[in-house]
């Protein structure tokens, strides 16, 4: 059960919504859209609140300006996409406060939509600055805040925060999703349970490795994150890419996985048992396989071996809940990519699997590997660090600002 207020609980007809969307699109060399999955993800609201009578007045950021104006930053072909999804006219504004907001949102009309100008070209957006947030509030005429960004909800900025001090304010539909989907997963899984976890760094994810271990039944660890366990444990891994002093954080984990697990470790807690790399350390090099005692000198390694894709799909096609964040090699080349693609074609396999996916690199991999554009999973996230720290810590600072519903 969502426990916050949405849409669907507020008359909108008539109203002007403000929405905070996360349009922090991928962008190709010339600045124009590279993906726009998070987009896509931001319709149902927005169809929903033209459906019923709703003004609607969108927010987002794009990259990291840093509180300067730099136009290839700017949120204006964002509007000629979702104009096009919508198929009808979203107004660009090129600000998002001050005058040029007031007169462009003052007379709009039911089933209207304007896209304003990236917040982060105002330094006061990543401060949580409460006079910005106001204006927001004043200058777009708005009297509901809808917090649809997932992705960006696990930042305490203006428009995710302290604008929920000036506006009544509820979910939209994706936060409402991703709520659902992410903590169904952690909190109430179809058990067996499989994480898996990989990527480049470990560092920044300890919180969350130390989260599975204690919620999930297996976990799988792959990608650049695996070398540091196998330095530890004493496995020459050649040049590979591992973490400086990091030795400590290795054995709290592992302490904490033999803890759990007990005699059934290595059963439950998988690294890899063999590697592919690239002999002379580029990853443009053909993928060699081999034992992990068999890297040295010059080698990378940069995906997990067939051995362990065979272990991985046993554990795989016996889970009923698989969460995957991180993947398990190089995957951006062909070569290093077997890992993640046997991965991703047995949870699509196998549609009983509920199958959760990360946001960021690994929501990438799936939708480029599935021609469905990651329909075959149960949710593919739209949040990178969001959805970490939402798996990690069950809330979000823009989440947890959200009115809460009473009927429960
Ligand atoms: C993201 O892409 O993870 C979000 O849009 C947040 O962006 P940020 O990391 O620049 O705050």
């Amino acid at each position: 059960m969502f426990p916050y207020q949405t849409a669907r609980d507020i008359d909108v007809r008539g109203k002007t919504v403000l929405m905070r969307v996360d349009y922090n699109v991928p962008q190709n060399d010339d600045d124009s859209i590279a993906d726009d999955f998070r987009i896509t993800a931001s319709l149902p609201t927005i169809q929903y609140l033209i459906e019923h009578g709703a003004k609607i007045v969108l927010i987002s950021h794009l990259g990291r300006p840093d509180g300067q104006v730099q136009e290839k930053f700017s949120l204006a072909p964002v509007a000629v996409n979702l104009s096009e999804k919508l198929g009808q006219k979203v107004k660009f504004v090129p600000d998002c406060v001050s005058g040029v907001v007031s007169v462009a949102t003052k007379n709009l009309m039911a089933g209207d939509v304007v896209l304003l100008e990236n917040l982060r070209f105002h330094a006061e957006e990543e401060k949580n600055d409460r006079n910005f947030a106001e204006k927001l509030a004043k200058d777009s005429h708005a009297n509901l805040f809808i917090e649809d960004g997932f992705g960006v909800v696990h930042r305490a900025h203006a428009s995710t925060a302290a604008i929920t001090e000036f506006l009544p304010s509820v979910a939209g539909f994706l936060i409402e999703k991703e709520y659902i989907e992410l903590k169904s997963a952690t909190d109430n899984p179809a058990r067996p349970l499989t994480a898996v976890l990989g990527g480049a760094k470990i560092s920044d994810k300890v919180p969350l490795v130390q989260k599975f271990i204690e919620i999930a039944d297996n976990v799988i660890i792959g990608g650049a994150m695996a070398n540091n366990f196998l330095k530890y444990l004493g496995h020459d891994v050649g040049e590979s890419l591992v973490e400086p002093d990091i030795d400590d954080v290795i054995k709290q984990v592992l302490d904490t996985a033999h803890a759990k697990f007990g005699d059934a470790f290595n059963e439950k807690f998988l690294l890899p048992i063999d590697v592919a790399v690239a002999e002379h350390g580029s990853a443009d090099e053909k993928r060699t396989e081999m034992s992990i005692d068999a890297v040295h000198d010059k080698m990378k390694i940069l995906d997990v071996g067939s051995q362990t894709i065979d272990r991985i799909d046993e554990i795989i096609k016996n889970s009923a809940t698989v969460i995957w964040n991180g993947t398990l090699g190089m995957a951006e080349k062909p070569e290093f990519a077997y890992g993640s693609a046997q991965l991703a074609t047995v949870l699509a396999k196998y549609p009983k699997i509920t199958s959760i996916i990360g946001g960021g690199d690994t929501a990438d991999f799936v939708r480029n590997w599935d021609a469905g554009g990651g329909d075959s999973f149960t949710h593919v996230s739209t949040g990178g660090g969001a959805s970490l720290e939402f798996m990690t810590d069950g809330t979000l600072p823009g989440i947890a600002v959200l009115r809460r519903r009473t009927n429960l």
